[in-house]
C-alpha cells in the first residue's frame, strides 16, 4: 500500500487487543487519523486508552456494529483508508450461555461493516478491510502438530463458530465484490488490559484476592501463549504489508499446559506478594470441565515470520513477569471492572 496519511477505523479499540492496537497506531503514526469505534460492553474501557486519549490524531466513537444504519451513516461521513476489526464478543463460557449475542456482534455486525465497505472501497482505490480473527476457528488438535493456514475451519464454541463465520464472509465479499482484505488469526493472548474472566487476568484477580482458582477437568488442555503487544505489532505489519486476500497466523511457539501454566502463575505471584512458596497454588480447584473443550491449539506463525519479518519481542517469563506486574500496579482498575454486572456474572457462575 502506498505510504501515505490514512483514515483508518480501529472496531473494538476499547476492549483487550483492541486497546493495544490503537496505541500502536496512535503512537507510531502521528499522521494517520484512528478513529476508535467501541460499544463499550462489560469488556469495553477507556480507561485503557487514557494515555492516548488527549493525542490530536486519535477519536473516540461510541456505538454499536449491530446498528447497520449509524454504521453506514459513519462510513458514508469518513471515508476511511481502512478498517480494523476487532469489536466481538470474545470469551467461550459466554458464548456457552449466551450464543445469540456471538451471532449479533461477530456475524450480524461483521456483515455490516463489510456492506459498508464494499461502498467506500467504490469511491477509495486503497480500502482494505483487516479482519481480526482467532486460531479456535480452526477447532482442535491432538498431542502433535501445529495449525498452518492451510488448516481446515472446524469450529467447536459458538463463539469459535461465531468468527468462522465472520472469517469466511470477509473471504466471500473478497471474491465476490473484489474487496481487499487480510484476516489473521491468532493464539490466546496476554498482557494488560484484559478483562479478569479468561484464565491468566482471572487468575491473577483470584490470586490477589485469594479466591479459588477454577482449573477445568483436569488442565490438560494445552494453548499457544502470545503478549498482547506482540500481537498489536503483527497485526501492524500484517495491515501495512500483508498480501491481499490472505490470511497469516499469528503466534510465539509457547504452549502450556493450563495446569502448567496455573501452577507457574502461582509460583510468580508468590514471589511478588511475599507469600509463602506454595501458598498460591493452594488456591487451585479442579471443575467441572467446559462443554466441547478443545484439547490443544498450537499455530505455525512460519508465513508470518518469514514474509513479514515479524518475532515477538518478549519471552513468555518477561510478559507474564510484566502482565503480573501491572496488575499488582492497577488494582482500582480490576476493581472497576470487576464491580456491577460482571460481579453478578462471576458469582452465578462459580456460585460464590
Ligand atoms: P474484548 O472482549 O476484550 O474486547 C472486545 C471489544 O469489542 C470491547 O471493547 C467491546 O466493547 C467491543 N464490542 C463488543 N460488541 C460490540 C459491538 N456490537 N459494537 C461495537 N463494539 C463492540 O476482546 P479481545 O480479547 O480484545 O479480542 C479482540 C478481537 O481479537 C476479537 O475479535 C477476538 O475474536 C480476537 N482475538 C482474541 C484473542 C484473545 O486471546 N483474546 C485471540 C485471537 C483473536
Ligand atoms: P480462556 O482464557 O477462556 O481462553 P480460550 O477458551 O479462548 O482458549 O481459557 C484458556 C484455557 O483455560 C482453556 O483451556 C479453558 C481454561 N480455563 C480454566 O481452566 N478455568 C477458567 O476459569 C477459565 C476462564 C479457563
Amino acid at each position: 500500500m502506498a505510504n501515505k496519511t490514512k483514515k483508518i477505523l480501529i472496531t473494538g479499540g476499547a476492549g483487550f487487543i483492541g486497546s493495544h492496537v490503537v496505541r500502536q497506531f496512535v503512537t507510531k503514526y502521528p499522521d494517520y487519523k484512528i478513529i476508535n469505534l467501541d460499544a463499550l460492553t462489560y469488556a469495553g474501557n477507556l480507561e485503557n486508552l487514557v494515555d492516548v486519549a488527549e493525542f490530536d490524531n486519535y477519536e473516540f466513537v461510541k456505538g454499536d456494529i449491530v446498528n447497520s444504519g449509524f454504521v453506514n451513516e459513519l462510513f458514508a461521513k469518513e471515508c476511511f483508508d481502512g478498517v480494523i476489526h476487532l469489536a466481538a464478543e470474545s470469551h467461550v463460557d459466554r458464548s456457552i450461555t449466551n450464543p445469540n449475542a456471538f451471532v449479533n456482534t461477530n456475524v450480524i455486525g461483521t456483515v455490516n461493516l463489510l456492506n459498508a465497505a464494499i461502498e467506500t472501497a467504490k469511491k477509495n482505490a486503497d480500502f482494505r478491510f483487516y479482519h481480526v480473527s482467532t486460531d479456535e476457528v480452526y477447532g482442535t488438535l491432538g498431542d502433535t502438530g501445529l495449525f498452518t493456514e492451510q488448516t481446515a475451519y472446524s469450529p467447536n464454541s459458538p463463539y469459535s463458530a461465531s468468527k468462522a463465520a465472520s472469517d469466511h464472509f470477509v473471504r466471500a465479499y473478497g471474491e465476490t465484490y473484489g474487496l481487499d482484505f487480510v484476516i489473521s488469526n491468532c493464539s490466546n493472548n496476554y498482557g494488560p488490559n484484559h478483562f479478569p474472566e479468561k484464565l491468566i487476568p482471572l487468575f491473577i484477580n483470584n490470586i490477589i484476592t485469594k479466591k479459588p482458582l477454577p482449573v477445568y477437568g483436569k488442565g490438560e488442555n494445552t494453548r499457544d501463549w502470545l503478549f498482547v503487544v506482540d500481537h498489536a505489532r503483527a497485526i501492524d505489519e500484517i495491515y501495512h504489508r500483508g498480501n491481499s486476500k490472505n490470511t497469516y497466523n499469528v503466534g510465539g511457539l509457547n504452549e502450556w499446559k493450563n495446569i502448567d501454566l496455573v501452577r507457574l502463575l502461582c509460583d510468580l505471584m508468590d514471589e511478588k506478594l511475599n507469600r509463602k512458596k506454595g501458598e498460591s497454588s493452594e488456591l487451585i480447584s479442579f471443575v467441572k470441565d467446559r462443554p466441547g473443550h478443545d484439547l490443544r491449539y498450537a499455530i505455525d506463525a512460519k508465513k508470518l515470520t518469514t514474509e513479514l519479518n515479524w518475532k515477538p519481542s518478549v519471552t513468555f517469563e518477561e510478559g507474564l513477569s510484566k502482565t503480573i506486574d501491572w496488575y499488582l500496579e492497577n488494582t482500582a482498575w480490576l476493581e472497576h471492572v470487576t464491580s456491577g454486572e460482571y460481579r453478578e456474572y462471576y458469582r452465578k457462575q462459580y456460585a460464590i
